[in-house]
């Protein structure tokens, strides 16, 4: 029986500690900071995850044996390191491997020295200005340049032409929009197909893939508009068929850990592949060093088993695969965002109708703030509605999603309509 902490605070960290709380190895579940949806499920502990000393003296105090990092930015700040420093048992990779999230061209060179399918690329830093802008000169188009560093999902512009890869240029090494994580960047080659997303939870050499799943990463429905953290996402994603999943194995997760290994980099917890697939040839468009959010809140209600015997096992550096199954389920998740997200929007508002939900619907909570009884907004993305189809049925699932979504009310409430349409095709 373990006492476990979530560290985080989002959409993503909620559906965590929601499946671990069902959990038959749990004894004690902390989330810090959570939201006022992880403490339905835990005991939330107001300390501050940057104050790296805190998070130790607590972890000592409560004598936690698994600690679960969510959001990659205290994957990247060294959290994990010290804690498995004080000799703690942690679900994140350290920071030098969470850098296959958080350097582009460092997850470049991996891959291209492992062998897994990548776009083409070229790398420059700031003192490359020409060099990089006679390269743009003589690239296919369009073409995509990336800040090498993290920039909450924005540092990635496709441009269509050499003007506005001129542009973008300016933009990441004069104007320094990106700050730090500008100081290089990749330009690289445009890759068209469907977009997947794939979890693999590693120990470091052994890996289990999770339900496939899709995120929609744009706030317009059809994927129109700005790019967003995402506002919904379905599992499984039929595009990723067997042959697929074999390739996602066998030619992506096996040699990126294997080469992170021969560089001395032990990568234990989640490594995410965003794939670019068309007609079963499949890329990687980009690793991350945790779980997706929202793929998240689709995926892990899809997982039957004891989850959190699996990421202990991980942890611990010896996999345990048959800790957890995958039920033959289908889920559909909407993200109900505040009107005006991703760019300026209102904070504070009430939400009512939560509890109106009685149907096998999750509500995980993203950007919410509690105060007494009442709900209100506190972020961009506020909600995520996850819907089941115990049956595998992904229209079904839709249908229930939407029907509980359009019982939840706040001013400027924002959602896609057509999240999973694009599975539905298939
Ligand atoms: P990333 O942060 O690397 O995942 O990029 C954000 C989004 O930009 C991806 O989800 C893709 O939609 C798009 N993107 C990134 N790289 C490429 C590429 N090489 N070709 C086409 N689209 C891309
Ligand atoms: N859903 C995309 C991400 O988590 O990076």
């Amino acid at each position: 029986m373990y006492t476990v902490l979530v560290i985080g605070a989002g959409g993503r960290e909620h559906t965590i500690a929601w499946i671990i709380s069902r959990s038959k190895s749990l004894k004690k579940l902390y989330c810090m900071p959570g939201n006022p949806g992880t403490s339905s499920v835990s005991e939330n502990v107001s300390i501050n995850i940057s104050d790296h000393d805190e998070v130790i003296k607590f972890c000592k105090e409560k004598s936690i044996d698994l600690i679960v990092i969510g959001p990659e930015q205290p994957l990247v700040d060294g959290l994990s390191d010290l804690l498995r420093k004080s000799g703690f048992k942690v679900f994140g990779p350290d920071s030098d491997a969470a850098m296959i999230e958080a350097s582009k061209s460092f997850a470049k060179d991996i891959m291209f020295k492992a062998g897994v399918p990548t776009a083409g690329y070229k790398e420059f830093d700031s003192g490359q200005f020409e060099a990089a802008s006679d390269y743009l000169k003589t690239v296919n188009y369009p073409v995509v340049i990336k800040a090498d560093g993290l920039a909450a999902g924005k540092g990635v512009i496709i441009c269509e032409k050499f003007e506005q890869a001129g542009e973008a240029l300016i933009q990441i090494f004069v104007d320094r929009v990106f700050g730090e994580s500008g100081s290089k960047l990749i330009i690289e080659d445009f890759l068209v197909g469907e977009e997947a997303s794939i979890f693999a939870v590693t120990d470091g050499k052994d890996f289990l893939l999770l339900p496939s799943s899709q995120d929609h990463k744009r706030i317009g429905d059809g994927d129109t508009g700005k790019n967003t953290g995402g506002m919904g996402a379905y599992s499984p994603a039929p595009i990723v068929n067997a042959e697929i999943l074999n390739i996602v194995a066998e030619k992506i997760i096996k040699p990126t850990l294997n080469q992170l290994k021969i560089e001395g980099k032990n990568f234990i917890g989640c490594l995410y592949a965003g794939l670019m697939i068309k007609d079963n040839n499949v890329n990687v468009v980009e690793f991350n060093c945790r779980f997706g959010d929202p793929e998240t809140q689709a995926v892990l209600p899809l997982i039957d088993g004891d989850f959190l015997k699996l990421l202990y096992s991980a942890a611990s550096g010896k996999l345990d695969k048959s800790s957890v199954s995958f039920s033959s389920a289908a889920s559909v998740c909407v993200v109900a965002a505040s009107e005006g997200y991703p760019d300026v929007y209102r904070k504070g508002i009430e939400i009512t109708g939560i509890e109106n939900i009685t149907e096998d619907i999750v509500i995980f909570h993203a950007g919410t703030k509690q105060i007494g009884a009442q709900i209100f907004t506190d972020g961009g993305r506020v909600l995520g509605v996850t819907a089941i189809s115990e049956v595998g049925d992904l229209k079904a699932a839709k249908k229930k999603a939407y029907s509980a979504i359009s019982k939840i009310h706040f001013d400027g409430i924002y959602y896609r309509k057509d999240i999973a349409d694009k599975a539905l095709e298939h």
